[in-house]
């Protein structure tokens, strides 16, 4: 492991097809900032999993990072997708997912989203709460209903992502009851198909111990309601939130360990997981053009790139690291320690706090940031008014792009033109 900062940048940080790739063409080609994912790596992390866990033991998490392509390819790998929104559904459906393949989440499902979801014949929904069940009596859903459970576990993570605890906006607690009294009326019900059990302790989770302790409060709770009600559990869905390894310091988690914790709980029983980050964080890469380099003496240097906070809000919004190289060094020593810093007009819109660079970093060199696959372009925002990057996918030596750069023009398509806009009484 790459421990001395000054070295060259961890090369194991990229996916294997990129580590070759002509970045500086891509960028040339498609412009800056760009996000470049190895396709190859993708699949490969989908057949880790299927490996692992069994092709219908894998449903992919498309908030990390969902277009058509992707939806495609997950497909193609023939693993199950977890959508949490009618947009992510939307996209999915559009790319021909087949919908008995999909699991549909979220804490606050509208009627109008559920009945959207069994007319296109959504093999799974997740309920959260009672409202949803008193919903989905009412449609008759038709597909199988789920019940999300929380097990009153920390999963160690930063708290905006940590989901298994009693405090959750997520999920029924088993300490209190609420989510006995939500599993009894599935299983009792004489219009839902009772589907099985879902929990998810959080994400960027490190530590195993943490799902194997949230899996045997799960156990118990199916044992329990086994008894209860005479019922078989269908299938037990411990959710997603594998981390990923970030900087060259993380930890790299092996799927096979995971998935030997979850056994261990689960035994041969069906079961089910739902890793976004885990199979898109390492395939993909944003790379930048850095614009200016400011140094304040006893401060630090900036050094400017033309994205930021509107591609990956991760650092603001969870302090979370990344390393930095430049494409057309990667092996250069980085004896810098500059702070990468957005274009935004925050000041806490930086990149990379910290990072390593070449001494000679200079604007118009591209500067890159790896394992930027998941949640960065799906978090993407127009602040500042600034259009979102393309994406492009490289597969044996080729380049295709999935997504198109966002033009000026997208960015006034849905203004209302002020000359034909419909104007009403307000009615006060
Ligand atoms: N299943 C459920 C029900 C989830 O809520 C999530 C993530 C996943 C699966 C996938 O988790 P993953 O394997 O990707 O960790 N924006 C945050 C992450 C939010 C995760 C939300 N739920 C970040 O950038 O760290």
């Amino acid at each position: 492991m790459n421990v001395d900062p000054s070295a060259a940048f961890d090369a194991t940080l990229l996916p294997p097809g990129l580590a070759g790739a002509d970045l500086v063409a891509i960028a040339a080609e498609y412009g800056t900032p760009v996000f470049v994912y190895d396709e190859d790596h993708i699949r490969q992390r989908c057949r880790t999993f299927a490996e692992h866990f069994g092709r219908d033991g894998v449903a992919y998490a498309g908030k990390a990072f969902l277009c058509r392509a992707m939806a495609t390819l997950v497909r193609e790998e023939g693993l199950h997708l977890d959508v949490a929104t009618e947009g992510e559904l939307h996209v999915a459906l559009h790319a021909g997912f087949p919908p008995e393949r999909i699991v549909f989440h979220g804490n606050n499902k509208s009627e109008g989203e559920l009945r959207g979801a069994g007319d296109a014949g959504v093999g799974r929904v997740v309920a959260d709460s009672f409202q949803e069940l008193d919903r989905l009596e009412r449609l008759g859903y038709p597909g199988d209903v789920l019940v999300r459970i929380t097990p009153g576990v920390e999963a160690h993570t930063h708290e905006y992502i940590e989901t298994g605890t009693e405090r959750s906006k997520f999920g029924l607690s088993v300490a209190t009851g609420a989510a006995m009294v939500a599993l009894r009326r599935v299983v009792e019900s004489p219009v839902l198909t009772f589907g099985g059990i879902h929990c998810h302790i959080g994400s960027q989770v490190y530590r195993l111990d943490s799902y194997a302790r949230a899996a045997a409060v799960v156990m118990g709770f199916v044992d329990e309601l086994e008894v209860v009600t005479g019922a078989r559990v269908p299938l037990i869905n411990l959710g997603g939130g594998l981390g990923a390894r970030y900087l060259a310091s993380d930890p790299d988690l092996d799927v096979g360990e995971y998935a030997a914790a979850l056994r261990g709980a689960v035994g041969d029983r069906p079961l089910m997981v739902e890793p976004g980050r885990a199979i898109v964080a390492r395939a993909g890469v944003t790379v930048y053009r850095v614009g200016t380099v400011k140094e304040i003496p006893g401060v630090t240097t900036y050094v400017a790139v033309d994205g930021g906070m509107s591609d990956n809000p991760r650092p603001v919004l969870y302090g979370a690291g990344y390393e930095a190289f430049l494409p057309d060094r990667i092996e250069a020593a980085r004896p810098l320690v500059a702070t990468v810093a957005g274009k935004h007009c925050e000041q806490g819109d930086l990149v990379v706090t910290d990072a390593h660079l070449p001494a000679d970093v200079a604007p118009g060199d591209l500067l890159a940031t790896p394992v930027t696959g998941a949640y960065g372009y799906s978090m993407a925002s127009n602040y500042n008014r600034v259009p979102r990057p393309a994406v492009v996918f490289v597969r044996h030596g080729k380049v295709r792009p999935v997504v198109r750069r966002e033009t000026l023009e997208d960015l006034e398509r849905l203004d209302v033109d002020d000359r034909t806009a419909a104007i009403r009484e307000t009615g006060a």
